[in-house]
């Protein structure tokens, strides 16, 4: 897969991006990640990439012409274009798995009160927001994005499972059942005994129980 990012802020994708799972993924050849300065895509001596709105308002609004100079140098026949906004449809574990079958994607983020919609209009295939809150900054929604999106990339996580029984994942109307590890007993806490047994069958119908009650206190919301 191959991935631009285009912003103001190319280091702030940077950093999040280059570590960990998604810099092996990188450097395992499993996704190519491209950061873009949207400055970069500017024409005047001030690389100006805000201005005033029009009819009034607080705040700036990012110019139309450095992101239609970037999609025009960046884009490719398959590419997806996504614009990261709070006003976007709300971003889901199901997105993620149906993006992570793509072979190219772009996000444009943006900064400020808005982008000129004219941005919008003619160059973005999905608008995606990762909440309802607000963000300084659509760089970091896109890292999040990008995460969600290339751990699901088979090879990317060591062990294939691990993505397959996870919260979200399935019918995404759960999340997973609490684990533990050694000590057996920690400050006076002790390990669930059903988890010491070796009984899988009544492991795996603990795990369910749990995992139900779990979604019930913490995301009724899933249930509904
Ligand atoms: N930019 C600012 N807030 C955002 C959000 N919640 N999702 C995506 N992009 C954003």
């Amino acid at each position: 897969m191959k991935i631009d990012i285009v912003t103001i802020f190319p280091e702030i994708a940077e950093a999040p991006l280059n570590s960990s799972i998604m810099g092996r993924a990188i450097a395992g050849g499993y996704v190519e990640i491209n950061f873009h300065d949207l400055r970069e895509f500017t024409t005047d001596k001030h690389r100006q990439v805000d201005d005033t709105p029009y009819g009034g308002g607080p705040g700036m609004v990012m110019k139309p012409e450095p992101f239609f100079a970037a999609i025009e140098k960046i884009k490719t026949p398959a590419a997806k274009v996504i614009f990261l906004t709070p006003q976007g449809k709300q971003f889901k574990q199901a997105r993620a798995v149906d993006l992570s079958k793509e072979e190219h994607l772009i996000f444009l983020c943006g900064h400020y009160e808005g982008v000129d919609h004219r941005v919008v209009e003619a160059l973005v295939d999905e608008e995606i927001s990762i909440g309802d809150y607000v963000l300084t900054n659509g760089t970091i929604a896109a890292a999040i994005v990008v995460d969600s999106v290339v751990r699901l990339i088979p090879g990317v996580l060591g062990d294939d499972q691990s993505a397959a029984v996870e919260s979200f994942s399935g019918d995404g109307k759960r999340i997973e059942a609490p684990h533990y590890t050694r000590p057996a007993e920690f400050q006076g806490m002790a390990v669930p005994d059903i988890l010491l047994s070796g009984n899988h069958a009544k492991i795996d119908e603990w795990r369910d129980e749990m995992a139900e009650q779990r979604t019930r206190e913490n995301r009724p919301d899933l249930l509904e």
